[in-house]
C-alpha cells in the first residue's frame, strides 16, 4: 500500500513538471518551436508551418490532459467516492489519448528522422489507442484487474515524449551521437521501455488474481 502510495505520489510530480515544462516551453519560451525544427533537415514532404504549429497545439494540450486524467483515474479514493467521476473521467481519458495519437499522425510524415521515426510513431498511434480499448472492454467484462493493467500500460506512453527528450539528450550530449539518430534511436527506446516499466509496476503493486481486486 505504501509502496503505491509513494509511486503515485512520484508519478504526480514528475506529471506536473511535464505539464509546466511542455506548457512554458510550447506556448512561451519557444512558440515557433524553433529549436525543435531546426533539426529537421531533408523532409520528404515541405512542412506548411501555421498548421504543423497548430496541430502540434493540440497536440501538446491534450497530451496534458491524459497525464491529468489518466493520474485522477488511478486515485483509489475518487473511485471509492466517486464511480460516476472515475467512469466519465475516463472517457476523457479515451478521447484525449485518441487526439493525441491524431495529431500525432499528422506530424508522424515530417518527424525528425524521416520514415523510420515515422514508423516508430505510427506503431504507437496504433498500440495507444489499443490498450485503451482493451481496457475498455475489461471493465465491461466487470475484469478489474485486467482493467487495471491495460490501464497502467496505456499510462505509461503518457510518458513517451519526456523519455524520447531524456534519451536523445543522453546519446546526443553524453555520447556525442547525431542529434538525428538519436532522436530515432529514443523513439524505438521509448516504445519498448515505457511497456517493460508498467509491467515491473503492475507486478509490484497489483494482486496476483482477479479475486483478490474483487475482495479490495
Ligand atoms: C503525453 C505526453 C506527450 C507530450 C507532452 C508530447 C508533446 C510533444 C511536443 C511538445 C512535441 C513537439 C516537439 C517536441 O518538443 O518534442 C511533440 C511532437 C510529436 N509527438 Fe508528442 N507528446 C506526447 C506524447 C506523444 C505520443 C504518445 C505520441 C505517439 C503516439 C506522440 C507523437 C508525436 C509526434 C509524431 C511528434 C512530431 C515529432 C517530430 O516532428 O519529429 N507524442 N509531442
Amino acid at each position: 500500500m505504501l509502496k503505491r502510495k509513494s509511486l503515485y505520489t512520484i508519478l504526480a510530480l514528475v506529471s506536473f513538471g511535464i505539464i509546466v515544462y511542455a506548457s512554458y516551453f510550447n506556448f512561451i519560451h519557444d512558440p515557433q518551436a524553433e529549436a525543435f525544427l531546426s533539426h529537421k533537415e531533408g523532409l520528404k514532404r515541405p512542412l506548411q508551418l501555421p498548421l504543423w504549429l497548430n496541430v502540434m497545439y493540440v497536440h501538446v494540450v491534450f497530451a496534458c490532459v491524459t497525464l491529468v486524467s489518466g493520474l485522477l483515474n488511478f486515485s483509489s479514493q475518487l473511485l471509492k467516492s466517486n464511480r460516476q467521476l472515475h467512469r466519465v473521467n475516463g472517457y476523457i481519458y479515451v478521447v484525449s489519448v485518441f487526439m493525441v495519437a491524431l495529431t500525432s499522425g499528422y506530424m508522424a510524415p515530417y518527424s525528425t528522422g524521416g520514415k523510420a521515426s515515422s514508423i516508430a510513431f505510427n506503431m504507437l498511434n496504433i498500440i495507444w489507442p489499443f490498450m485503451n480499448g482493451m481496457a475498455i472492454i475489461s471493465i465491461r467484462k466487470k475484469r478489474l484487474l485486467q482493467h487495471r493493467k491495460w490501464m497502467i500500460r496505456s499510462f505509461a506512453y503518457c510518458f513517451t515524449n519526456t523519455l524520447i527528450h531524456l534519451i536523445t539528450y543522453v546519446m546526443h550530449k553524453g555520447f556525442g551521437f547525431a542529434y538525428v539518430s538519436s532522436y530515432t534511436i529514443s523513439i524505438y527506446c521509448s516504445l519498448i521501455i515505457l511497456p517493460i516499466l508498467a509491467e515491473v509496476v503492475i507486478r509490484t503493486t497489483l494482486p496476483r488474481s482477479e479475486q483478490a481486486v474483487q475482495m479490495k
